[in-house]
C-alpha cells in the first residue's frame, strides 16, 4: 500500500479496554519505530471517565475527522457500571459502525494452539471459520419504543430491520472473502423459519447471490443448527455468515472454541471500498471485575492489530503476531483464562519482544 502515512485514532474506552488497547499501541509503535512502518497514532480520550466527566460521548467534530484523516481506529471495548443505560457506549461504537457504514463485522473464529480447544478429540487444526457479521441492521438500529412503561399493560417494541441492499451486501462480502482466500464453504444462518417476513429475505438473496459463486460450496442452516453443528464439528465450516444479533452470539461462542474471549479478534470494515475507514476490535467487552488487576488477556487487542495490519497492505505481520502469539500460548507465556500465570503487560511483553527481534 506504498509508504504514504497511515492515522490510527486509538480508543482505549472502559474497563480492561484501556490496559489491552495500551499493549496494542506499544505494538503498532514497535512497527512504526523499528519496522518504519509510517502509522501516525492519535489517542482520543473517549469512554465513560470522559462522559462522567463532561457529558461528552462521541462528538460530531472528532467523528468526521476520524473519518476524513484516518485509515483506522483501534478500540479497546465499552461499557461501564456507572454508566447502566450505556449511552456513551452506543453513541461511540455504533456512531462508528453505522456511522462509517462499516456493514462487515468480520469475525475470524480460529484456535491458535490445540490446548486451547475445549472440545474433545479436537485440534487447534479444526477450528479455523471465519464469520461475516451483518453491522449496521437488525435489531440494533434502535427501531422501536416502550409504551404504558413500569404498568402491568406494559409494551416493549425493538424491530428487526433488513433492508436489500444491507443483506446483499454482506452476503457478497462473505461470498468474495471466501474466493479472495481461497475458501471453498459460505455458510448463512437465519431463523427463516420463525421470523417469515424479515429472515425469508436472507434466503432469497443468500439464494440469489450463491448462484454467482458455483465454485463455492453454499448452505443454509438455521442458527439454532448452526449452533450445535459448529461444536459438534467445527471442521464443516469455514466461512459464516448472518445478521447483527446472531452474529454478535455465535461468535461468542466461536471464540470458546477459540480458548476465550480473550483469543477473538475482529475488523469493521465498509467491505466493498477498503479504503474507507475501518475500525478494530476484540470481540470481548470492558469486563468489569477484571479491571485495573493486570490480568486481562491482551492477546485478542494484539491479534486485532494484526487484522488491522493487513488491512493496511502488511498481510504477513498479521501471519507473524499470529506465529508470536501461538508461541507465548505454547510456552504459557500468557494470562491466566489460557493456562499461564504472566499478567496482562509481562504477557503482551513477551510477544512483542519476539515480533521485534524478528524485525
Ligand atoms: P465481557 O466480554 O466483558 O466478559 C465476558 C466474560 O469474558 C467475563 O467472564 C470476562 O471476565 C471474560 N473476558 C472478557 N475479556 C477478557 C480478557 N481479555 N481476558 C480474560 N477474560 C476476559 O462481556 P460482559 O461481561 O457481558 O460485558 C461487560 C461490558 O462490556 C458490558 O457493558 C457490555 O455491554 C460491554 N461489551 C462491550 C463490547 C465492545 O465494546 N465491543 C463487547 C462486548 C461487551
Ligand atoms: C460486541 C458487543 C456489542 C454488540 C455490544 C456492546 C452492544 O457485544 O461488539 O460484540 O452487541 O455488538
Ligand atoms: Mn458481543
Amino acid at each position: 500500500m506504498g509508504s504514504k502515512r497511515k492515522k490510527i485514532a486509538i480508543i482505549g474506552g472502559d474497563g480492561i479496554g484501556p490496559s489491552v488497547t495500551h499493549e496494542a499501541k506499544l505494538l503498532l509503535e514497535i512497527y512504526r519505530d523499528k519496522a518504519g512502518l509510517p502509522l501516525d497514532l492519535w489517542e482520543l480520550d473517549l469512554g465513560a471517565d470522559r462522559y462522567l466527566r463532561d457529558g461528552v460521548t462521541f462528538p460530531k467534530e472528532i467523528q468526521i475527522a476520524v473519518q476524513r484523516e484516518c485509515a483506522a481506529v483501534l478500540l479497546g471495548a465499552l461499557g461501564d457500571p456507572r454508566v447502566p443505560g450505556l449511552e456513551h457506549a452506543r453513541d461511540i461504537l455504533f456512531g462508528m459502525r453505522f456511522g462509517y457504514d462499516l456493514y462487515a463485522n468480520v469475525r475470524p473464529v480460529k484456535a491458535l494452539s490445540d490446548r486451547l480447544v475445549p472440545l474433545k478429540g479436537r485440534g487447534a487444526k479444526d477450528v479455523d471459520m471465519v464469520v461475516f457479521r451483518e453491522n449496521t441492521e437488525g435489531v440494533y438500529v434502535g427501531m422501536g419504543g416502550q409504551f404504558k412503561r413500569g404498568t402491568p399493560d406494559e409494551v416493549a417494541i425493538n424491530e428487526d430491520l433488513n433492508t436489500r441492499k444491507g443483506v446483499e451486501r454482506i452476503v457478497r462480502a462473505a461470498f468474495e472473502f471466501a474466493k479472495r482466500t481461497g475458501r471453498k464453504r459460505v455458510c448463512m444462518a437465519d431463523k427463516s423459519n420463525a421470523m417469515r417476513h424479515a429472515h425469508e429475505l436472507w434466503l432469497r438473496v443468500f439464494d440469489e447471490v450463491r448462484r454467482e459463486y458455483p465454485e463455492i460450496e453454499s448452505r443454509h442452516l438455521y442458527v439454532d443448527a448452526l449452533c450445535l453443528l459448529v461444536i459438534q464439528d467445527p471442521t464443516q465450516f469455514e466461512v459464516l455468515v448472518m445478521n447483527n444479533l446472531f452474529g454478535d452470539i455465535v461468535t461468542d461462542l466461536g471464540a470458546a472454541l477459540q480458548g476465550g474471549l480473550g483469543m477473538a479478534a475482529s475488523a469493521n470494515v465498509h467491505a466493498s471500498d477498503p479504503t474507507r475507514v475501518a475500525m478494530f476490535e476484540p470481540v470481548h467487552g470492558s469486563a468489569p471485575p477484571l479491571a485495573g488487576k493486570d490480568i486481562a488477556n491482551p492477546f485478542a487487542a494484539l491479534l486485532t492489530v494484526g487484522m488491522m495490519l493487513t488491512h493496511l497492505g502488511w498481510p504477513d505481520e498479521e501471519k507473524r503476531i499470529e506465529r508470536a502469539v501461538a508461541a507465548a500460548i505454547e510456552e504459557k507465556a500468557c494470562t491466566v483464562d489460557v493456562g499461564g500465570t504472566l499478567g496482562t503487560r509481562a504477557a503482551a511483553a513477551w510477544v512483542r519482544e519476539r515480533i521485534a527481534k524478528e524485525l
